[in-house]
């Protein structure tokens, strides 16, 4: 039985996965280095500085850690101007009645994301008061695929981790989430995820689903 679902945000909730691609791309695209929206896939689920250093992989210098962190700082602020476009709009109609029926079931409903723009971004859609339980890269250690993001959501939910269902389009995430102990369900860019326990189509497939 399912008590709780958790979702990622960025490519699940929201389309902000292409942000983050334009914006690392503007960056690799200044210090010469070749990246493409297939090297983007590495960097779903993974934090900020993890994201730079596999970007960095394909760079010939050898960047100390204060430029490293210019650079990671330069992509957030490219990456803020088009969350700062974001608005109710951009919350899909399937997604936001999804979500609406999800807690008609009696479901409780949280966030587990590694990105520390987590508010931003639900404040920009409408959503920051909508769920449950919020688990973001501001309190935690580790980035997926380690799963402390998924287990702080269930403990604030107080749901035990084998109730929940945590739905991703990252194969860290559903990584992490098995690690937990959790259920699966992948979308998108995980779709083809061996180890998930349900393949989505699109979002409103979680109305399928037996909790
Ligand atoms: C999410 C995204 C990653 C991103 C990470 C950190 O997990 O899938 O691509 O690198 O968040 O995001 P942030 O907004 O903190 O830079
Ligand atoms: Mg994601």
């Amino acid at each position: 039985k399912m008590k709780a679902i958790i979702f990622d945000l960025d490519g699940v909730i929201c389309s902000t996965d292409h942000y983050h691609y334009l914006a690392w791309k503007s960056l690799a695209d200044d210090l010469n280095i070749p990246f493409d929206e297939k090297d983007n896939e590495r960097l779903r689920g993974v934090s900020r500085m993890e994201s730079l250093d596999i970007i960095l992989e394909k760079s010939k210098e050898n960047y100390s850690l204060k430029e490293k962190e210019q650079f990671a700082d330069r992509k957030n602020k490219l990456y803020q101007q088009y969350l700062l476009k974001m608005s109710t709009k951009d919350l899909s109609k399937e997604v936001k009645e999804t979500l609406e029926q999800l807690r008609k079931k009696g479901l409780k409903l949280a966030i587990g994301s590694s990105s520390k723009n987590t508010m931003l971004i639900l404040k920009q859609l409408g959503l920051d008061t909508f769920f449950d339980a919020i688990s973001d890269g501001n309190s935690i250690q580790y980035s997926k695929p380690h799963p402390e993001v998924f287990m702080k959501a269930a403990d604030l939910l107080n749901i035990p981790y084998k109730e929940c269902l945590v739905v991703e389009d990252a194969i860290s995430g559903c990584f992490a989430a098995k690690s937990a102990s959790m259920n699966v369900a992948a979308l998108s860019s995980a779709y083809h995820c061996t180890f998930a326990d349900y393949h989505l189509n699109c979002f409103k497939e979680l109305l399928d689903i037996k909790y």
